[in-house]
């Protein structure tokens, strides 16, 4: 079962960043499943792994973006990149190393994280690439 769901309200209207965003969606939400569900350690550091590396390969995609259109809010928005990049790998080691479990409160972090950043800058962002096409 989906436990954030994917709503147009969350479309920045770019096809690309759009497909990128369902896809973390997706596999916030197949965290959950698999922290609801018991799964094991090894189970849950394999989908926090997947998640991380497509969050760090969309997120380079969105900066080459921004540079290419040379967007006037790219240092901005990258910070917030890097921050989160950031404390997701410090969640991952505390994780590898059994100081912390992934809780539902991880998937609430994830889930009004990615929100709050599509709805702020990602759609300037698409607003910013639509408008020189
Ligand atoms: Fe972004
Ligand atoms: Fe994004």
């Amino acid at each position: 079962m989906a436990y954030f769901n994917w709503t147009n309200d969350l479309s920045v209207g770019n096809t690309q960043i759009d497909s990128d965003h369902k896809q973390l969606v997706d596999l916030v939400n197949k965290l959950h499943d698999a922290m609801k569900s018991g799964k094991g350690n090894t189970v849950l550091g394999e989908i926090l792994a997947d998640l991380i590396q497509y969050t760090s390969s969309h997120f380079k995609r969105e900066e080459m973006l921004m540079q290419k259109i040379n967007y006037a809010e790219f240092a901005e928005h990258k910070a917030e990149h890097t921050k989160l990049v950031g404390e997701v790998l410090e969640l991952q080691t505390r994780f590898k190393t059994g100081a912390t479990t992934l809780s539902v409160s991880v998937f609430n972090f994830l889930s009004d994280w990615l929100r709050t950043h599509i709805k702020s800058r990602d759609v300037k962002l698409a607003v910013a690439i639509a408008a020189i096409k």
